[in-house]
């Protein structure tokens, strides 16, 4: 697949440096070079700060494409982080019609995509999705497990707000000092049983 990366920064090289490994042909687009770099996509990776989301998405047409939203509007707050906004994916959908936007890679850290491995305690790393587009979504999920990890459908585009909410929330128990994972029991638990 061709993948145009917008950003040159931790994202775009965790990620394109994984993809690359996988056989994927990337181009990372940096200041000045956007029009390119998306024209070059059949997905447009979005690995830029939130502020500077609406002049990168006036500089070209996504029309089509498959726009990876890997966004957080994290601000800091004291010792931890908030949303600067509330709903960055539906925003980016809503100011480029056409574009087929997934929401992933929001909830772990850059270097959880540089490692060799994505297994923790002899399970793989999940990657939710948040999506409208069935195409788009395929092409995402094929994109998760080139990176050794295991996609989850998690909803469409309307709930990709969770998602970045999530990853507010979790920053703020890793920020604590505390175990994200520790907090939910595993499916078979997670509801009442009878007796
Ligand atoms: N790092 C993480 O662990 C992580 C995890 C999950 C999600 N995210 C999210 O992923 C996104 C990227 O994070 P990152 O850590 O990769 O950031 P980063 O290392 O700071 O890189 C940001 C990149 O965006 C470019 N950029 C900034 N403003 C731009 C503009 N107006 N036009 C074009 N390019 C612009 C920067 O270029 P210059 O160098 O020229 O400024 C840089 O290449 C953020 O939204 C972040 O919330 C990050």
């Amino acid at each position: 697949m061709r993948i145009g990366i917008i950003g040159a920064g931790q994202m775009a090289r965790a990620l394109g440096n994984g993809w690359a490994a996988a056989g994927h042909e990337i181009r990372c687009g940096r200041r000045g070079e956007i029009r390119e770099t998306v024209e070059f996509g059949e997905v447009t990776l979005l690995a830029v700060p939130v502020s500077a989301l609406t002049d990168v998405l006036s500089q070209a047409g996504f029309d089509g494409r498959t726009v990876i939203d890997c966004t957080n509007a994290f601000e800091p707050d004291g010792g931890s982080m908030v949303l600067g906004e509330d709903a960055v994916a539906e925003r980016i959908a809503k100011s480029v019609p056409g574009a087929r936007v997934v929401k992933a890679f929001n909830l772990c850290a850059a270097e959880v995509w540089a490692a060799s491995e994505r297994v923790f305690e002899g399970r793989r790393l999940a990657v939710p999705l948040c999506g409208d587009d069935e195409e788009a979504l395929v092409r995402v999920e094929e994109l998760v497990r080139d990176l050794k990890a295991e996609p989850v459908r998690a909803g469409g585009l309307s709930r990709a707000r969770y998602l970045e909410a999530m990853s507010a929330f979790v920053v703020g128990l890793w920020f604590a000092g505390a175990d994200a994972r520790a907090v939910l029991p595993p499916l078979e638990a997670a509801f009442a049983v009878e007796d």
